[in-house]
């Protein structure tokens, strides 16, 4: 018997794929390191994996156009500069595949009032941006539908925060299967033990966000070594002195995360270590580690800057590899709704 007649037998197992985006609407931060980039080295070997600049995204909230392009090839360099090589795992700027808009198009026909309405990102947002609460910034979570579901993507490695948003790509994809045949695999979110949400520096009970207008609130990626000790030493904290885990103790419990991030040492080994020394010793610590964390991707991030031209040519041949992928999916979708086909 062939392989053909036997289904897949003797065939090798298909790799499973892996998706994952994020937006160029501002300095990435130690956040969106911890919570995404650093970790996308980790499935190179075993998955397919496409990894996007969603700068589609990012225009539902009003950007600089020389910004964005700025951010657009500073994401881009990131990803390598963060250990993904281009020639192994497909690297692409999202507008640059137009199979995003189209099927965020179809997808948005699939997806109800009342689910985006019960979006958190949407809730805090317009309320962040009360002056442009845009279609595009209710009916995101479809366009990441699209961004996810064109690749038939088994996990999406992201922070706490886009749970949700996966969650609602989960259920537009089993509606869809359901309303005609299986069309699309039903994605999975992969949220890390450690460093899922890492909290701002000066207020301890919010996200660290690339949009935070309070510079001393986030570490950047690409922030010097004297910011970054600087920002750490100003960190707020609380009026004990113990480097403990605890309730109430936002801040140390994040510096207590970031340490442990840094270093691989769990947050009982970081309290051992810290026993008897000060809030003051601490914060310089972890300044440090962080620094020595992030030097080598900020040198590695200037090389790579240097040179738009290979950037610009790496961006084509990604794109090329993700539309090939995008352009299948799409024509199943397209078929099975009933568009005509010429
Ligand atoms: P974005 O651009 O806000 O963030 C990119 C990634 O960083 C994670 N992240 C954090 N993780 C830990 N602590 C934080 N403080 C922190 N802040 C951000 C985010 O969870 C995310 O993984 N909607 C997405 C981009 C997107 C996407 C997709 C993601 C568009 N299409 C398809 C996955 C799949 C966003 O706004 O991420």
């Amino acid at each position: 018997m062939t392989d053909i007649q036997n289904g897949n037998a003797g065939a090798p197992e298909k790799k499973k794929t892996v998706l994952s985006a994020v937006q160029p609407s501002g300095n990435l931060t130690l956040g969106n390191y911890f919570g995404s980039l650093s970790r996308f080295g980790e499935f190179t070997e075993m998955f397919d994996c496409y990894y996007c600049v969603a700068d589609l995204h990012s225009i539902t909230v009003r950007q600089v156009p020389a910004e964005l392009r700025r951010h657009t090839y500073e994401v881009y360099a990131l990803y390598i500069a963060c250990g993904l090589d281009p020639k192994e795992n497909v690297l692409f700027v999202q507008s640059h595949v137009h199979e995003h808009a189209e099927l965020g198009w179809i997808l948005d026909c699939y997806t109800m009032f009342g689910e985006l309405s019960r979006m958190t990102q949407f809730k805090d947002k317009s309320a962040k941006h009360a002056d442009n609460v845009n279609a595009g910034l209710f009916t995101y979570p479809a366009l990441m539908a699209a961004d996810i579901l064109l690749y038939q993507a088994d996990y999406v490695p992201v922070g706490a925060d886009q749970k949700q948003h996966v969650e609602i790509a989960r259920d537009i994809a089993t509606r869809f299967n359901g309303a005609y045949t299986p069309t699309f695999t039903v994605p999975e979110a992969y949220i890390p033990k450690e460093g899922a949400k890492i909290m701002s520096l000066q207020e301890p009970t919010k996200k660290m966000s690339k949009s935070d207008k309070n510079e001393n609130a986030s570490i950047y990626i690409l922030d010097s070594r004297d910011d970054i000790i600087r920002k750490f030493k100003r960190a707020v904290t609380d009026s004990d002195t113990c480097v403990r885990v605890g309730e109430g103790k936002d801040g140390i419990n994040n510096l207590i995360t970031i340490y442990s991030c840094c270093t691989g040492k769990s947050a009982e080994e970081v309290e051992c270590e810290f026993d008897g020394r000060g809030y003051g010793e601490f914060k310089l610590a972890v300044g440090e580690v962080c620094a020595d964390k992030l030097s080598p991707v900020k040198d590695k991030f200037d090389e790579l800057m240097a040179d738009k031209a290979s950037l610009g040519a790496l961006m084509k041949e990604g794109a090329e590899h993700a539309s090939y992928r995008a352009s299948r999916t799409l024509s199943k979708v397209k078929r099975k709704i009933g568009f005509v086909e010429i």
